[in-house]
C-alpha cells in the first residue's frame, strides 16, 4: 500500500503521537478499555497474534478471541453512551480503542498474506509485524527478533502481508539482534519497505531489556528515515514512563513522530495524561477494570470459552501501591479467588 494513502490513518495523527505498546498478556480488550478510561493514547496495539495459528483452523478461533475488539468494545461504548449526559447522543460513537493496529508474529510469508487478507475484514486500523520479539520459543520459531538474522524473509514476509490488504503496514522492532550496530543495515532495510510507519524499540535482543535505551542514536535513525522514506512515521520505544517523558523526547528529537509506552502503564495508567490520580481514582478505576472483566467474562462464556481469573492479579499491584498498609491490602486480595471477593476486600 502506498504510505500516501487515504487510508493510512497514521498521516492523520498529531505530533507527537502516543502509542500504548503491544504486550502479551496485558493490553487484551479489557485492559486497553481500563487505560482508554484513565486517558487514552493516540494509538492501541494488540497482543502479538501467530500468522501460523491463524492460518491453521485449530488455532484460528484462539487468535480471533485475541483479536476481538468488536464485542466488549461496543458493548462498553454503549454503556458510556448511557451515562454520558454531555454527550449529543445523535453523534455516532467511535470505537473506543480506536485507532487500533492488530500485532501479528511469524516467518511464513504465506500464512502472513493468509492473516492479513482475514484481518482486512474485522475493524482494524492497520497491521503491525512484530520483529523484535526477544522470547526464545518465538526466535526459535523464526518469529519476532529473529527476523533481524535473515532479512530477506522479513522482507517477504512484509510483502506477502501487504500483497493483501489494504491495511496500513508498519514494523516494530529492535536495533539489532547481537550488535548495537546492527541498526546501520537492518533499519535502512525496513525503511527501503515504504512502511506507513516503524517502531524502534532502542535496544537489541541480546539487551533485553537490562541496559537503558540508546536515545543518543535518534538523531542518526531520524536522518536515515529523512534520506529513505520520509513519508513513514518513526516511533521511538523504550524506557518512557509517561506523556510528560515523551514531550520533553520530542522538544529533544524532533524529527521523532510518536512514542510508544509499555511498561509505564504499571506505573501510573494514566500515563497517557499528565493527571496524577489519586489513591480513590486508582480504586475506581480498579471497580471498572473488574467490572469490564465480568462483562468479558460472560461475553466469553456465552461463547462456549473461558476468560481466566488468575493472571487478573498480575493488574493488582497497579492500582494499590506505595502507601502505607498497601502491602497488606494487597496480599488480602491475592487470596481472592472471584471479582466479588474482591469487591469486598476493597469494600
Ligand atoms: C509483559 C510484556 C509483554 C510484551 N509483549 C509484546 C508483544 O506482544 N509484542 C511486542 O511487539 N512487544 C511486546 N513487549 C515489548 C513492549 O511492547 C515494549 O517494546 C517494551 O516493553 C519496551 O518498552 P517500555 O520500556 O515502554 O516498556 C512486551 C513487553 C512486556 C513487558
Amino acid at each position: 500500500m502506498n504510505v500516501a494513502s487515504a487510508e493510512n490513518f497514521w498521516q492523520n495523527l498529531p505530533k507527537p503521537f502516543l502509542i500504548l505498546a503491544p504486550m502479551e498478556g496485558v493490553t487484551d480488550v479489557v485492559f486497553r478499555q481500563v487505560v482508554a478510561k484513565a486517558g487514552r493514547p493516540d494509538v492501541f496495539f494488540t497482543e502479538f497474534t501467530n500468522v501460523s495459528s491463524f492460518a491453521s483452523e485449530k488455532g484460528k478461533h484462539d487468535a480471533l478471541e485475541r483479536l476481538d475488539i468488536a464485542g466488549l468494545s461496543s458493548r462498553v461504548c454503549s454503556e458510556t453512551l448511557k451515562t454520558d449526559n454531555s454527550s449529543n447522543s445523535n453523534t455516532p460513537r467511535k470505537n473506543l480503542e480506536s485507532p487500533i493496529v492488530a500485532q501479528i508474529w511469524g516467518k511464513n510469508p504465506e500464512h502472513f498474506g493468509e492473516t492479513a487478507a482475514a484481518l482486512s475484514e474485522l475493524g482494524f486500523s492497520g497491521l503491525d509485524i512484530n520483529m523484535g520479539c526477544p522470547d526464545k520459543h518465538v526466535n526459535k520459531a523464526g518469529g519476532g527478533a529473529a527476523l533481524i538474522k535473515t532479512p530477506e524473509l522479513a522482507v517477504e514476509c512484509i510483502a506477502k502481508a501487504r500483497e493483501k490488504t489494504s491495511l496500513p503496514i508498519s514494523v516494530k522492532t529492535r536495533l539489532g539482534f547481537t550488535y548495537v550496530e546492527e541498526y546501520k543495515t537492518w533499519l535502512p532495510l525496513l525503511f527501503r519497505q515504504n512502511l506507513a510507519a516503524l517502531t524502534v524499540h532502542l535496544r537489541t535482543r541480546k539487551e533485553m531489556s537490562k541496559v537503558p535505551a540508546h536515545y543518543k542514536l535518534i538523531p542518526e535513525i531520524v536522518k536515515i528515515r529523512d534520506d529513505i522514506s520520509p513519508n513513514t512515521k518513526l516511533i521511538i520505544n523504550g524506557d518512557i514512563m509517561d506523556k510528560n517523558q515523551a514531550l520533553e523526547l520530542s522538544l529533544k528529537y524532533p524529527g521523532v513522530d510518536g512514542f510508544m509506552i509499555g511498561r509505564g502503564v504499571f506505573q501510573n495508567p494514566y500515563c497517557f495524561t499528565s493527571h496524577k490520580p489519586s489513591r480513590e481514582e486508582l480504586t475506581e478505576l480498579f471497580l471498572y477494570h473488574l467490572d469490564l472483566f465480568d462483562l468479558r467474562a460472560e461475553e466469553l462464556s456465552e461463547r462456549g470459552s473461558r476468560y481466566p481469573y488468575e493472571p487478573l492479579k498480575h493488574f493488582i499491584k497497579i492500582y494499590f501501591s506505595g502507601f502505607d498498609g498497601s502491602k497488606e491490602l494487597r496480599a488480602k486480595m491475592m487470596e481472592c479467588k472471584t471479582t466479588r471477593e474482591l469487591r469486598e476486600v476493597i469494600r
